[in-house]
């Protein structure tokens, strides 16, 4: 069987860069599972379907045509790296994502990106859904204040347009409507591996995550 390590957990916790750094040490492929769900809002935009319709978000989400591909997103070949990392674009993907219809056609597309020699794959249900039987599961939190004050950097560094008190009051929406939609709510899985990283830097979860990774594999 093909290893995967699963990283989920709510906005702004680093999951993203511990992904990366994960299977940039290990050598394995990465799978971003929220640019997929945020690519779909994208795509549903530029269609003019309504994000709360679910009967027409399921066709384009079973042909949407997103590819990864050095560190870029692209959506039917356009290049929408940057206009899929705005805070508007992950709250239309929270709203398109809270579709159980919509989760299941996406399903396959993502189980199909575990290839040799292994996957780390990082979002909300990458544990509980999606690789259920994956051998490491992590689960990252951090504190609201905290997440929101690291997704106003990062938004600033990338010199896209950020306001820290709205952060906050999107950051727990977004949250909100994660946490408690009936299918694939945010939550850890059972056998995850729990790592609050609200006093931690990026260096210590790595060595947090690469000490779990030692032990399982
Ligand atoms: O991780 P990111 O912030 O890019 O995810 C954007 C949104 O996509 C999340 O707020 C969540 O609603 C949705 N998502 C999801 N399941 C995943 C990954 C992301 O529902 N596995």
């Amino acid at each position: 069987m093909i290893p995967v390590i699963t990283i989920d957990g709510p906005s702004g916790t680093g999951k993203g860069t511990i992904m990366s750094l994960v299977a940039e040490r290990l050598g394995w492929h990465s799978l971003d599972s929220g640019a997929l769900y945020r690519v779909l809002g994208v795509a549903a935009r530029r269609r003019g379907v309504a994000l709360e319709d679910a009967e027409a978000l399921v066709p384009i989400a079973e042909t949407l045509s997103v590819r990864f591909s050095a560190g870029r997103v692209y959506l039917d070949e356009s290049d929408v790296s940057t206009e899929i990392r705005t805070e508007e674009a992950g709250m239309c993907a929270s709203k398109v994502a809270a579709h159980p219809r919509v989760r299941a056609a996406l399903l396959d597309w993502q189980r199909r990106m575990v290839r040799e020699p292994g996957l780390v794959a990082d979002g909300r249900d990458m544990g509980t859904v999606v690789f259920p039987g994956a051998p490491l599961k992590i689960f990252l939190d951090a504190s609201p204040e905290v997440r929101a004050e690291r997704r106003y950097k990062q938004l600033k560094e990338k010199g896209l347009d950020a306001n820290l008190a709205q952060l906050v009051v999107d950051i727990r929406e977004r949250d909100e409507r994660d946490r408690n939609r009936p299918v694939a709510p945010l939550r850890p899985a059972e056998d995850a591996v729990f790592v609050d990283s609200t006093s931690m830097s990026v260096a210590e979860v790595l060595d947090r995550v690469l000490e779990e990774v030692r032990r399982v594999f």
